[in-house]
Parts: structure tokens; C-alpha cells; sequence
């Protein structure tokens, strides 16, 4: 049964960066709940992803050097250890991960035109389309069955789960490997990243939630490992049921840790839902505070997850403007407060006395270039895992 913990507000689509302030934006309501029975954690009611998943999505996963060499590893380690004939991914953004395989041996699914468009021109086989049934059955008939499908922030995003593994399960060799790689829901709620909600993010997931759907489709969750790219994101590694890989020490270890922190009781969520509401409170007046004193505030990272936190905070009235470094976002205003995006040559300047970490998944990456800001005594604020100034 279905039961709402946390309620987020009227949000915007995190990727919708607008080009003019005065664009009338869709908006729907952020909720989010615990089903008791499957342990699955996700929106009440998700968005269509044909809103989401245009030629126009923003977010380029290449653009940080941490994702860059996180990928980088992920692919020389899989291929290492399940030696595949043939691999894919589903959801292969600007090629991040496929760029480590060779052309011949990897094929991408993709449905934002404007990425699948980038992976093709590289070279590889991209199939532009929402990963379904119908495009499961298309690759299987022409290209047979795969030893290794890996899928990195997607599987989350997709609202029909019950597809989206009879699709996998279909697709996959007898012996072949499932590898997700999805933000933790465990993170989330030791270090009150409540920003991990969004439209996209239509499930965060637990390994325990994961187990269970798995074995509801024949499959079986044996390995899982930690990655830290996405402030706190777990791979699972799964197989068709009885495929001889044996559950490993840390997948019980996980599993064991989830029910000790009490994952799968409703009440657990509902202590997070008041965190949530204390953080936002501590931000504001943090916030309220440093504008008394005159001191000039931006955002460092128009990320997606920064969309929840100004939204539901209303942050527009505390931030002057907000720096990344991606180029189709710079010049853009950001989802529902409508902050202008610059880029950090511009707007990361002296005048700047606090940087409020938008991109906290990349602290140190962004810490360590930018040490100048910190020297010359400018300061990070976060939110994760308390409201404070770094
Ligand atoms: P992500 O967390 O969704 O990957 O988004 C990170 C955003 O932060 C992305 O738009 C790029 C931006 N960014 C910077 O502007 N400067 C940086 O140094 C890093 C690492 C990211």
C-alpha cells in the first residue's frame, strides 16, 4: 500500500531552463511516497516522459571530470570482469560511458534526440527511443541477446517498472548481467539529500526494493557497489534467476544495513519528511541572515536537484544568479525562480561573498578548482547533510 511522507510543493520540470523569464512553465505537485508491500519509494503521480526526454534536455554527463573518470572506470571494470560479446546502454546520454567501449561492441538506447544525434555521430550504434518492449524485441531480433546492459540514472526515471525489467529480462543472455546504477536511497536519508526528488527521478531506490522487484520478474540481484558521483549512488548487479552468480558478502551486508535502519517501515520516512522540513527552515534562515548583512549570495551548479531545493525553499529571493559551466544552460534562466544562468568566468568574481552549493555532488571537484574564492575568503553554504557554511 502506498503511503505519502513528504510533500514538496507546486515544482517545475527541473530541465526546463527557460529562455525568457516570461515563459508560462508547466508545473505539478511534488509528493512522494513509501509502498509498504514493495519497499519502493517514489513519486505519487510522475509526469509523461515525453515532456521530459526532448531534444532539447539539458543535462550533459560528460560535463564533470569526476563523472568523466567514474565512467571511465565502471566501463574497464565491467568489461574486465563479464567479458561481453555485445553490451548496451540504456539511457547513454553524450556517450559518457559507451566512449570506453569499442564501436562494435556496445549499442546505446537513447531518447533525447539532441544526445542520441551526439552518440551516432561518434559512431555507435544509437537507437533513439524510450526503452520499452518494443525496442527490446527491435535490438533482440537484430542484434540477439546481450551479456552485459548497463543503465545508469535511468531505470529510476522510468515510471512503468514492471516493463522496463520484462523488456531487460527479455533482451538478456543466459548468463548475461543487468548493471543499474541509480542514487541511494539510503544516502538520501542519512544525508537529507531531499534534493534527489524530482519529476526525473520517478523512484529512488533501496537494495531491499530492488531484491524484491527483481525476483517479482525472475531476476536476481547477486552484487552491489558504492558510487559516490552522484552524492551516494548504488550499482546493483543482476541476473536472470539461477544464472550461478552467488550473492556476494557486500549485497548482504547492504541488505542487512537497510533493514537495520529500518528501510522498510513507513515510519523511518515520515522522520525524514520532519528533517526535511528543518532543513529548509535552517536554510532560510541562514540565508535571511547573510541578506541582512548585505553579503552577496549565488548558486554554484544549476543542477537539476538545486530545481526542488529553490523551489520548495523559494530561494529566488535570497540568490543573485547562479554560475555553471554548461553551455546550452549558460544565458538560460533557471526552472520556476527564474535565476539567470551565467558562466563562472562572469560570475564567479570578487564580489561574490557566498557560493550556496547547488552541485554538492561535486565539492571537492568544485573546492579544489577554486580555491582563489576561498583564499580571498568567500564561502560554500550546503544543505547536505545540515544546513551550514563550509
Ligand atoms: P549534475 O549533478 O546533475 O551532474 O549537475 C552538475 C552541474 O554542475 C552541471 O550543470 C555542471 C555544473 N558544474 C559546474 O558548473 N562546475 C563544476 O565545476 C562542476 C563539477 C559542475
Amino acid at each position: 500500500m502506498k503511503k505519502k511522507f513528504l510533500d514538496l510543493g507546486l515544482q517545475p520540470l527541473a530541465n526546463s531552463f527557460l529562455t525568457t523569464r516570461k515563459k508560462k512553465e508547466f508545473k505539478y505537485n511534488l509528493s512522494i511516497c513509501f509502498d509498504t508491500k514493495t519497499f519502493l519509494v517514489s513519486l505519487i503521480k510522475s509526469v509523461n516522459p515525453k515532456k521530459q526526454y526532448t531534444e532539447f534536455y539539458a543535462h550533459r554527463a560528460s560535463e564533470s571530470k569526476t563523472a568523466r573518470e567514474a565512467f571511465k572506470n565502471v566501463a574497464f571494470n565491467l568489461q574486465k570482469r563479464f567479458n561481453p560479446k555485445l553490451s548496451m546502454e540504456i539511457g547513454s546520454n553524450d556517450g559518457v560511458f559507451i566512449r570506453n567501449f569499442k564501436k562494435n561492441k556496445i549499442i546505446s538506447v537513447e531518447p533525447c534526440l539532441n544526445l542520441a544525434k551526439i552518440t551516432k555521430k561518434l559512431g555507435f550504434t544509437t537507437y533513439p527511443d524510450f526503452w520499452d518492449m518494443k525496442i527490446s524485441k527491435k535490438i533482440s531480433k537484430k542484434h540477439g541477446k546481450l551479456d552485459l546492459i548497463y543503465s545508469a540514472n535511468t531505470i529510476s526515471h522510468i515510471p512503468d517498472l514492471d516493463e522496463t525489467f520484462l523488456a531487460t529480462n527479455n533482451i538478456l543472455s543466459e548468463k548475461g548481467v543487468l548493471v543499474i546504477e541509480d542514487p541511494s536511497l539510503l544516502e538520501v536519508i542519512k544525508n537529507n539529500t531531499y534534493d534527489q526528488f524530482y519529476d526525473e527521478h520517478v523512484y529512488v531506490f533501496s537494495a531491499i526494493a530492488i531484491s524484491k522487484i527483481t525476483e517479482k520478474h525472475n531476476l536476481e540481484l547477486f552484487d552491489i557497489n558504492y558510487s559516490s558521483v552522484h552524492g551516494g549512488s548504488m550499482r546493483y548487479f543482476i541476473c536472470k534467476k539461477g544464472a550461478f552468480y552467488k550473492k556476494t558478502l557486500r549485497l548482504k551486508k547492504q541488505i542487512k544495513e537497510e533493514y537495520r535502519k529500518k528501510m522498510d517501515k513507513l515510519s523511518t520516512y515520515l522522520k525524514f519528511a520532519s528533517r526535511v522540513k528543518k532543513s529548509k527552515y535552517d536554510l532560510i534562515k541562514l540565508l535571511k541572515k547573510l541578506k541582512k548583512q548585505k553579503k552577496k549570495i549565488i548558486s554554484y551548479g544549476a543542477t537539476y536537484k538545486s530545481t526542488t531545493i529553490f523551489n520548495y525553499c523559494k530561494l529566488g529571493r535570497y540568490i543573485d544568479y547562479v554560475v555553471d559551466t554548461t553551455k546550452n544552460k549558460q544565458g538560460k534562466f533557471t526552472p520556476g525562480q527564474h535565476l539567470k544562468i551565467i558562466k563562472p568566468e562572469l560570475g564567479f568574481n570578487d564580489s561574490v561573498d557566498y557560493a550556496y552549493l547547488g552541485a554538492w555532488n561535486f565539492k571537492d571537484e568544485i573546492v579544489k578548482k577554486e580555491k582563489n574564492f576561498i583564499k580571498r575568503g568567500g564561502k560554500f553554504i550546503t544543505h547536505t547533510p545540515k544546513v551550514k557554511i563550509i
